[in-house]
């Protein structure tokens, strides 16, 4: 019975006004080439008249198609923050003019833009291309000087041709909304391919008009704890979502507007729950399921009956149907085998069949897709596990447990797409800020996304061309909202899209870094909520609560200068720029933000260090204690249904919090705010890592460790709830040690269905 719990103490971010500022970036940018993201292949400066936009200017096209893409080019300015610009009936009185050219030789997706004093020309050989062009224009004429464009020729090709971003719309749901503003905002980045995660445990989000109840029943689960319970009446309370055919096929038509490929995925044979539990026969085990809000690999797969085969190609039929992309992926991946393995069924069919072990039996499930797929004129993608068992030899391979499956299919003459979850994987938080919302903390700084190199350097030279690109994946277990799962994706799919775009000699974190604010500023036009923690200052203390004397260490996660004060005023890039730890004494008002070209680039981070501040830490200025296992998380507690909630840092294999080289001289009690969440994983074959210290008494306790082993310093029971707010304050009296040292937190006991979580804990000196 996990109350919601309260906002609590973090640093303050001042000053939406200061973040008005950006808005005249432009008087203070630097002279240069511009801030187009992705990078063209080439940009040539011209030397003559810039061009500059008058409001009477009007855009045309030499045809019709190419007047379609002015009036997607009018649009995508306006999107960009830009003025709005009316499409001329005589092209030879348009600035900006759009010419498709079919008998240039350029390459697919390839244009060329000519900027001049009388206006910019934009030409191709396809809509694509021209289109391309288009985005393009629309960030010069958004550059450092908004309607100020130097004179340049820029002529520009993609280096891949699939740069993808995949969606999760099974753990949460999107709306059709918001699914629009992605792809606008894919199509703003020159991504080609959505890929759009529609099935999964948590939740069917497709109708299937020949099996209904694959939405009925499988498009609702009930939330955990208070999200999933009216409080005025006590019922459950559902989370359902599905995309009707007709609206599938309204994204669909959106997107290839936007030269976006839509590719369908169907998970197959594991994250079936869903549809098992709409049609139960298709499971393995005679056992009711229901559809759980839980995450990670559940254990429930599709059996191999010659029925379920049917049923996957009856639903595919529809697929194919909906979606006219040459693709479709089957997933494939994390299928945990037990069940098969369990199930005489299913063994004797794998004897009828002569195949020797379940990694063939999938394979076998895969080739027959494949096959069905080839019939309709698709062609079958998968996540990496489809080279366990043997691989259908036209499949396309989605490399994302590292680059050795990609690297090892392409090697075998298949094509392959790279989206590792060492750097694609957009749920991984991008900092360590306190700011971040829920998701994984082994995080993907923008400089690792940005560094991802697609093509293995122990690729033959000849397989090269089987690598077809990159994508970045969005899982949104953790990503309840849009403004999450916008932090989330944005600006890291800025750095996807370069990878993906620019040619690789071109590519340079640092230049990325300075076209990067003009980029931010469009996103403010599009309305993008992206991060602002890599934009931010954080701040690390370590000092002596008895002596006053605290180092400071300041730090932007983007390597921007960081300035800041100390006597509470506020901060400027007049302000004392930092440069080293800083060593000040308790108490004292730190304001602190990165600047470029002399604004802030986000709002300033305000800092209050107290004597008592130095005795309290919070969640996430803790670490990981030194044993058992780890998979931390950033967990959010599990209400209020809509709306902010609470997050915390936790490792999930073992409930422990480490203070490091802590000074516990003339402490007499410690005390800790614990706040208590769901425990909702399902860890398949990872289950032995996850290690509950015993418990002592009923509920278990807490439990504080010197140096994090022995016996320890002390021990409190814990009780059946927390308070009404969500929260228990425990406190325990300590003889400590005299002496500095590691510190660790821990909860004992096996508290399933929930976990208790530290908010903070705090020191207290003799009295
Ligand atoms: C995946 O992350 N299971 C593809």
């Amino acid at each position: 019975m996990t109350k919601s719990l309260r906002a609590r103490r973090r640093a303050t971010l001042l000053g939406s006004c200061m973040l008005l500022g950006l808005t005249t970036v432009q008087a203070h940018a630097a002279a240069g080439a511009p801030s187009l993201i992705p990078l063209p292949a080439n940009y040539q400066a011209d030397g003559g008249k810039d061009f500059v936009l008058k409001h009477a200017a009007r855009v045309g096209g030499n045809d019709e198609a190419s007047r379609r893409v002015a009036a997607q080019f009018v649009e995508l300015l306006k999107q960009n923050g830009g003025p709005t610009l009316a499409v001329a009936e005589n092209a030879n009185k348009a600035q900006i003019r759009f010419r498709l050219d079919p008998s240039a030789t350029n390459p697919a997706e390839a244009y060329t833009l000519k900027v001049s004093n009388t206006g910019i020309d934009v030409s191709a050989s396809d809509d694509r291309g021209l289109f391309y062009g288009a985005v393009t224009a629309a960030q010069l004429l958004t550059d450092q000087t908004p309607g100020e464009v130097a004179a340049a020729t820029i002529t520009d090709a993609p280096r891949f041709v699939w740069r993808g971003l995949m969606l999760d719309s099974a753990r949460h749901f999107q709306s059709m909304e918001e699914i629009k503003k992605l792809l606008d905002a894919m199509a703003q980045h020159k991504l080609n391919t959505f890929h759009w995660h529609l099935t999964d445990d948590q939740g069917w989000r497709m109708e299937i008009k020949r099996y209904p109840k694959l939405t009925e029943t499988g498009s609702c689960r009930v939330p955990l704890g208070d999200a999933g319970r009216n409080e005025a009446t006590g019922q459950p309370r559902t989370y359902c979502g599905f995309y009707t055919q007709e609206q599938i096929r309204e994204i669909v038509a959106y997107a290839a507007q936007r030269h976006i490929q839509v590719i369908p995925e169907i998970d197959v044979p594991g994250h079936a729950t869903a549809a098992i539990v709409a049609y139960p026969e298709l499971g393995v085990t005679d056992q009711k399921l229901v559809i759980d809000n839980q995450w990670g690999v559940f254990p429930n797969l599709f059996n191999t009956e010659e029925s379920t085969m049917q049923f996957l190609e009856n639903v595919l039929l529809e697929v194919i149907d909906m979606f006219p992309a040459k693709y479709v992926h089957v997933g494939g991946d994390e299928a945990v085998k037990d069940q098969w393995i369990a199930s005489p069924r299913v063994q004797a069919h794998m004897r009828q069949l002569g195949l020797k072990d379940e990694m063939e039996m999938q394979s076998h499930m895969i080739k027959r897709l494949e096959k069905f797929l080839e019939q309709h004129d698709r062609r079958l993608i998968g996540w990496d596990e489809i080279l366990e068992g043997g691989l259908p030899p036209e499949a396309t391979v989605m490399s994302w447990r590292g680059t050795e499956g990609g690297l090892k299919a392409a090697s075998e003459g298949h094509d392959v797409i790279m989206s590792p979850v060492t750097h694609m994987y957009m749920d991984y938080l991008q900092t360590e800020s306190p700011n971040e919302p829920p998701g994984r903390p082994t995080t993907i700084p923008l400089q690792k996304a940005y560094e991802f190199e697609p093509v293995p350097a122990e690729l033959a030279a000849d397989k090269r061309s089987h690598i077809l690109g990159l994508q970045a994946n969005m899982f949104v277990e953790h990503t309840r909202n849009n403004r999450h799962l916008e932090h989330n994706l944005f600006p890291r799919v800025a750095a996807v899209a370069e990878t993906g775009w620019s040619p690789q000699d071109k590519r340079d974190f640092r230049g990325f870094t300075q076209r990067l604010p003009r980029q931010l500023q469009r996103y403010r036009a599009m309305d993008i909520a992206y991060a602002q923690t890599p934009f931010q200052v954080d701040l690390r203390d370590k000092g002596d609560a008895a002596t006053g004397n605290v180092t400071v260490t300041l730090d932007n996660p983007l390597g921007y200068p960081v300035h800041y004060t100390l006597d509470g005023s506020a901060v400027s890039s007049r302000s004392p720029l930092y440069s080293q730890p800083l060593q000040l004494k308790v108490p004292v008002q730190v304001q602190a933000a990165a600047f470029f070209n002399d604004l802030p680039l986000a709002a300033a981070s305000n800092f209050a260090l107290t004597a008592d501040s130095l005795r309290v830490r919070e969640d996430t200025q803790l670490g990981l204690c030194p044993n058992g296992g780890k998979l931390l998380l950033r967990l959010e507690d599990d209400g209020p249904a809509e709306g902010e909630r609470e997050v915390f840092n936790v490792n999930i294999f073992n409930p422990c919090w480490l203070w490091e080289d802590v000074n516990l001289a003339g402490i007499s009690r410690i005390k800790v705010r614990a706040g208590r969440i769901p425990y909702n994983f399902q860890l398949a074959h990872d289950e032995p890592a996850r290690k509950f210290a015993p418990a002592h008494s009923r509920y278990g306790e807490m439990e504080i460790l010197a140096n994090c082993e022995g016996t320890p310093l002390a021990s409190v029971p814990l009780p059946a709830e927390p308070g009404a707010d969500g929260f228990l304050e425990l406190e325990a009296p300590i003889t400590a040690p005299a002496a500095r040292g590691d510190l660790c937190v821990r909860f004992t006991g096996d508290t399933r269905p929930n976990m208790w979580t530290l908010d903070w804990i705090r020191l207290e000196p003799a009295r």
